[in-house]
């Protein structure tokens, strides 16, 4: 299914030792990301790049006592090239966040132009690793990354993925909420994108079926809208970054599974998919196993009520046009 864009052929060997590199780590997510990266124990290099601070923030947690190497780099002396090479697992939060009025597309003019030069950074000095992509908006920021690669004949559809972890981690929580459960029990397969209407979650395939019709219309509301809830209490001074440090580590802890060889890893994300090709939507977020070679299978989307079918018409029209926003920010600004 990949063959046409995968130009080479790449295979990895099952190890237990992996270097994860994170772009931004400075940041309100990179921080406590790094932190969470600092703790899993298949890390054993972990490299931290930002335009400003990678090296202080490398320092502190290079004192925590795990067994893995810290190192930060800055911009000066090739630090992105330095902090890439060798990277089994690259992490990208860099990029602006939003402020209370707006939506993550109007991120788009700045974030774009960071997302594009990481990943030619990424295809020049870790053409072999897994980038997972949290900069937003996530529904044109893989898309960015994917023409990048492609550009540089290193494109690789299975080693490539949007982070949508926390809105599977919110509904989750919201879920438990109105159903008086434990979140930790509760397991929600959301679908689609990392935007507003493209974020559908899949309450069918729950064990809350039978939800009140207000019910079920809030819950689904408050687990698309998430993010604005968190925008708005922080008034100003930015978006979700501690849920989000969990929900990216908890991601690039499955991809890390999977390249270990560990069975039945699955998580959401947003990826390079065939699900809904022919009608045009070339990324879209289900449920993939992971493997040593990164995406092992993309599920489908099982049995849906007519309301999640509804929802998915809609998300896919606007998925198509965030898409194509990506696409043609690298062919006009390559
Ligand atoms: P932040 O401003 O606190 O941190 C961003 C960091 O990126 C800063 O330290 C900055 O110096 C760094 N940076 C900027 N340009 C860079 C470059 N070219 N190279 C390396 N580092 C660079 O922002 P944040 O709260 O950490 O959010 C980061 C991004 O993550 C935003 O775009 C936000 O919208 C997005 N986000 C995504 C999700 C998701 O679910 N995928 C969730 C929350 C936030
Ligand atoms: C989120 O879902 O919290 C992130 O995408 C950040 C945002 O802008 O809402």
């Amino acid at each position: 299914m990949f063959a046409k864009f995968a130009t080479r052929q790449f295979s990895s060997t099952a190890s237990s030792a992996y270097k994860v590199s994170i772009l931004g780590a400075a940041g309100g997510i990179g921080q406590p990301l790094s932190l969470l990266m600092k703790l899993n124990h298949k890390v054993t290099k972990l490299s931290l790049y930002d335009l400003r601070l990678g090296a202080g923030v490398a320092t502190d947690i290079s004192h925590i006592p795990t067994n893995s190497v810290v190192k930060g780099y800055g911009p000066e002396d090739n630090g992105l090239s330095k902090a890439l090479e060798g990277a089994d697992v690259v992490l990208i939060p860099a990029g602006v966040p939003r402020k209370p009025g707006m939506t993550r597309d109007d991120l788009f003019n700045t974030n774009a132009s960071i997302v594009r030069d990481l990943a030619k950074a990424c295809a020049d000095h870790c053409p072999n690793a897994a980038i997972c992509v949290i900069s937003n908006p996530v529904n044109s920021t893989v898309p960015i990354v994917a023409e990048v690669l492609k550009s540089k004949n290193v494109y690789n559809p299975k080693k490539l993925f949007g982070v949508t972890t926390l809105d599977v981690l919110r509904a989750s929580r919201f879920l438990s909420e109105v159903a008086g459960t434990n979140p930790v029990h509760e397991h929600v397969t959301v679908v689609g994108g990392h935007s507003g209407i493209t974020i559908v979650p899949l309450i069918s395939q729950t064990n809350h079926k039978n939800l009140p019709k207000e019910t079920y219309d809030a819950l689904v509301h408050r687990i698309q809208f998430g993010g604005d809830e968190v925008v708005q209490a922080k008034g100003g001074a930015g978006s979700a970054t501690l849920s989000m440090a969990q929900a990216g580590a908890r991601f690039a802890s499955a991809v890390l599974d999977g390249l270990a060889g560990e069975k039945d890893v699955v998580e959401p994300a947003f990826v390079d998919s065939p699900l809904f090709k022919n009608e045009g939507v070339e990324f879209f977020s289900s449920k993939v196993t992971l493997g040593v070679d990164g995406i092992k299978h993309i599920h489908g989307l099982g049995e849906l009520t007519n309301a999640e079918q509804e929802m998915i018409n809609t998300a896919k029209e606007t998925l198509v046009k965030n898409i194509e926003k990506g696409v043609n920010f690298v062919k006009q600004n390559p």
